[in-house]
């Protein structure tokens, strides 16, 4: 059977992005089609100046979210990566495989590296290894594929590549794993900067959406949308990155072809209605779900506990073998 691992990261509250990028494709396919697992990667969380009581509120917030969204731990494994040591080990023997130029050319590492410095922080040494960590997270697994939005496709790559290369030092242990991206909203972009995109960690809340905002935020949020200077509707991103944007969450929230949707539209105001109304039905039932886990953590308690328990069984037999394979003696 094909196993899918993904993961998310607890560094702020979980976004529209997410969801659509990510979250609504685990629950409404690979749980149903693969043996999936999905991860908070609370690991992750620490790359960057980090509150360690925010850690902690957003990893099970995160956990909570990824089971409002749909995932059923009948169905796949939910867990939290620090409770499972296997993602550390391995990230040290990946570490030993990748070269210090491939990771200085993560876009990502380039870009949070400019912007910590910017902000007179030094870098962590761990923002560097970052990919290296993710990619024991999948390989750790012996994931095939890997559902991801566009962001995380390079990172993926690069997972891909120290398989192959420890594969071929060390003798075959690892699965090549591919990632996958969902057809439409594979990068949802900042409603206020559409040239970005909307991601969890930003400064300024005005153009995120975030799957806990109440109805009337989310429409104030899309009816302020930033959009481009001409008025008719045309789904084309580089010109019209904004209205693009819009099209792209009105047809992933109420199915559809964005290029399609355009034809139906002659203003920039009933987009937008539309727009709003589409996400606040789509979030309407994670909201409403989230308050009644959130009311019953002992329930989110056990599904995790039983989740790492899963995970922990799955990970450490192929992880010991890449330790045999790279020449580490066995415990006597
Ligand atoms: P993270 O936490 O930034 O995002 C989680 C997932 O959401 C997707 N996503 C988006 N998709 C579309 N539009 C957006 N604006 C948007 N923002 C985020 C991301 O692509 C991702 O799928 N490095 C990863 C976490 C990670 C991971 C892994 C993922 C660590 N180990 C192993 C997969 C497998 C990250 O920072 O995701």
């Amino acid at each position: 059977m094909t196993r899918t691992f993904s993961g998310i990261k607890p560094t702020g509250h979980l976004t529209l992005g997410n969801y659509l990028g990510a979250m609504r494709r685990w629950a409404d396919v690979d749980q149903h089609r693969t043996d999936a697992l999905f991860c908070v990667v609370d690991l992750h969380a620490l790359t960057v100046e980090h509150d360690p009581a925010r850690v902690r509120r957003l990893t099970r917030q995160s956990a909570t979210l990824m089971l409002a969204a749909g995932l059923d731990p009948r169905l796949c494994t939910v867990f939290v990566q620090s409770h499972v040591d296997e993602h550390a080990r391995l990230s040290y023997l990946l570490e030993c495989t990748a070269t210090d130029g491939e990771l200085r050319r993560m876009i990502q590492y380039k870009e949070k590296g400019a912007r910590a410095q910017a902000e007179g922080q030094s870098v962590r040494l761990s923002l560097l290894t970052y990919p290296v960590l993710m990619a024991a997270d999948i390989l750790a697994y012996a994931a095939d594929e890997v559902p991801v939005g566009e962001d995380q496709r390079q990172h993926v790559e690069l997972t891909r590549d120290l398989a192959v290369r420890f594969n071929q030092r060390y003798g075959h242990t690892f699965t090549v794993p591919k990632a996958t991206h969902p057809p439409v909203a594979a990068r949802v972009m900042d409603l206020q900067d559409p040239g970005s995109k909307m991601g969890k960690s930003h400064a300024s809340t005005a153009g995120i959406v975030h799957l806990l905002d109440d109805a009337d935020l989310v429409r104030k949020k899309v009816m302020r949308a930033v959009t481009d200077s001409g008025t008719d509707v045309v789904h084309d991103r580089e010109s019209r990155p904004g209205v693009a944007n819009l099209l792209d969450i009105l047809a992933a929230c109420s199915g559809g072809d964005p290029a399609e949707l355009a034809d139906a539209y002659t203003s920039y105001g009933a987009l937008k209605k539309d727009t709003a109304e589409a996400v606040v039905d789509t979030l309407a039932p994670i909201r409403k779900r989230h308050a009644e886990l959130a009311a019953d953590q002992g329930y989110v308690d056990q599904v995790l506990r039983e989740g790492a328990s899963r995970a922990r069984e799955t990970a450490r037999p192929l992880v010991d073998r890449a330790y045999r394979a790279v020449g580490l003696l066995p415990a006597v």
